[in-house]
């Protein structure tokens, strides 16, 4: 049995359609319960749903053979499993946007609000500018807003968020999509069922956008 941790809401539902269509169906999964693990003894696979950025964890323990998460998550936590394919679905960038108006003229140290405490840190550190982190759960869009800080490190998709706050882009930090991950050592006494997942998978990928 393959366990396979599924991010939770509309990209988990994308995703679990691509391992449907991958010959991985589990029928139960589109009844509309409350119910989170479902499987299909005869194709010998189990998923769960679970929050997206809690992906990684579950693979990275090994309660999950393999999984999907954002390439947000990945850089961020750094867990330790295989990234085995780019689904290149839930693309997004991750991004430093500010007040339309905002210049960073380098004269004083640099107010950051984000949830991606570590990517904002490396990016900052590559630059050799000086920064304090504001860590925030959420909203962040709001915190440049309030004077809370100069800039936000966050995900960007259609922009329209920003837009609608004032805000906008000021650099792109790395393009993001979701990936396939597994467990380092399922890898290793699974491999022909999650090598086999992979190859069905790789056929699903649309690169037509
Ligand atoms: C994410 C991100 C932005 C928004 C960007 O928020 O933090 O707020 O999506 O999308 P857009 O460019 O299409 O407007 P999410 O919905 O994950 O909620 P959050 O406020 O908890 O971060």
């Amino acid at each position: 049995m393959i366990n396979v941790a599924l991010p939770k809401g509309r990209l988990g539902e994308k995703v679990y359609d691509m391992f449907e269509r991958a010959g991985y169906e589990c029928p139960s999964i589109k009844e509309n319960t409350r119910k989170l693990i479902f499987e299909n003894k005869e194709k010998g696979i189990r998923y769960f749903w679970v929050k997206p950025s809690d992906v990684s964890i579950y693979v990275e323990r090994g309660s999950a053979d393999i999984g999907v998460a954002g390439k947000d998550i990945l850089l961020e936590y750094a867990p330790d499993v295989y990234e085995l394919l780019d689904l290149n679905m839930g693309k997004c960038r991750m991004a430093v946007a500010g007040k339309n108006e905002f210049y960073d003229d380098g004269s004083r140290t640099l107010k950051v609000a984000t949830k991606f405490v570590n990517i904002a840190k490396k990016h900052y550190a590559s630059k050799c500018r000086d920064i304090d982190i504001i860590k925030l759960n959420g909203s962040i869009e709001i915190a440049p807003i309030l004077g809370l800080s100069d800039v936000i490190v966050d995900i960007v998709e259609t922009g329209k968020t920003l837009m609608e706050n004032n805000l906008s882009v000021m650099e792109t930090i790395v393009p993001i999509s979701a990936r396939l991950i597994s467990n380092k050592s399922s890898f290793k006494f699974k491999t022909e069922e999650i090598e086999k997942i992979v190859k069905c998978m790789k056929d699903q990928v649309r690169t037509d956008d």
